[in-house]
């Protein structure tokens, strides 16, 4: 009998300690767990902090920064003009229709700024969040294209993706 008891407090307290080890943030997504650590950050993000979201609603409240430099107002524009619809004001995700660009899933060394070039070209699987696919944008230039990953860079860096 009390084998079995000090049997169950084992496998309780290994369920802790693994529960622990694999909560949302505490792996290293700089390292090479790339899918793997942005998967468990989408997770959280769907199952907790997105939960209380409504449709239509930003997923996040980017802090905005001071000023932007005359490329990422460039970027902006046409932000506003092609993405805005689906990835909400100041790129804050709109739920429903598209993630916030403002989270660490999308820090340059996870998503390069290529990554914007290839988004508006060829469109996006949907692989991170349970938003469907995204197509490809019509009428921009691979220039507009990266104009538009640098606005993005200085909302993140604004909002501490990406520094350092
Ligand atoms: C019709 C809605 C829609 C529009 C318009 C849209 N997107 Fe998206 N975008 C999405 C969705 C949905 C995803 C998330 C896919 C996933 O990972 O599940 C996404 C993902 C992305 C990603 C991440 C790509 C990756 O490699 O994971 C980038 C970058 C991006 N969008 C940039 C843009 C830019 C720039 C524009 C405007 C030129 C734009 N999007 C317009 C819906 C949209």
């Amino acid at each position: 009998m009390a084998k079995w008891i000090a049997v169950l407090l084992v496998a309780v307290l290994a369920l802790v300690v693994l529960t622990w080890l694999i909560r949302p943030g505490h792996m290293d997504i700089e390292g090479s767990h790339h899918m793997g650590a942005a998967r468990g950050l989408s997770k959280a993000m769907t199952s907790t902090a997105m939960a209380g979201v409504a449709d239509g609603e930003p997923i996040v409240t980017p802090r905005l920064p001071a000023a932007l430099s005359e490329r990422a107002t460039m970027g902006k524009r046409a932000f506003e003009a092609k993405c805005q619809d689906c990835h909400g004001e100041h790129a804050a995700g709109r739920k429903g229709a598209a993630p916030p660009l403002v989270h660490r899933i999308y820090e340059p060394s996870h998503h390069a700024d290529f990554a914007f070039v290839l988004a508006v070209r060829n469109g996006v699987r949907a692989h991170h969040w349970p938003f469907g696919d995204m197509p490809p944008v019509e009428g921009l230039t691979q220039a507009d294209a990266l104009a538009i990953a640098a606005y993005v860079r200085e909302l993140q860096r604004a909002n501490g993706i990406g520094v350092n």
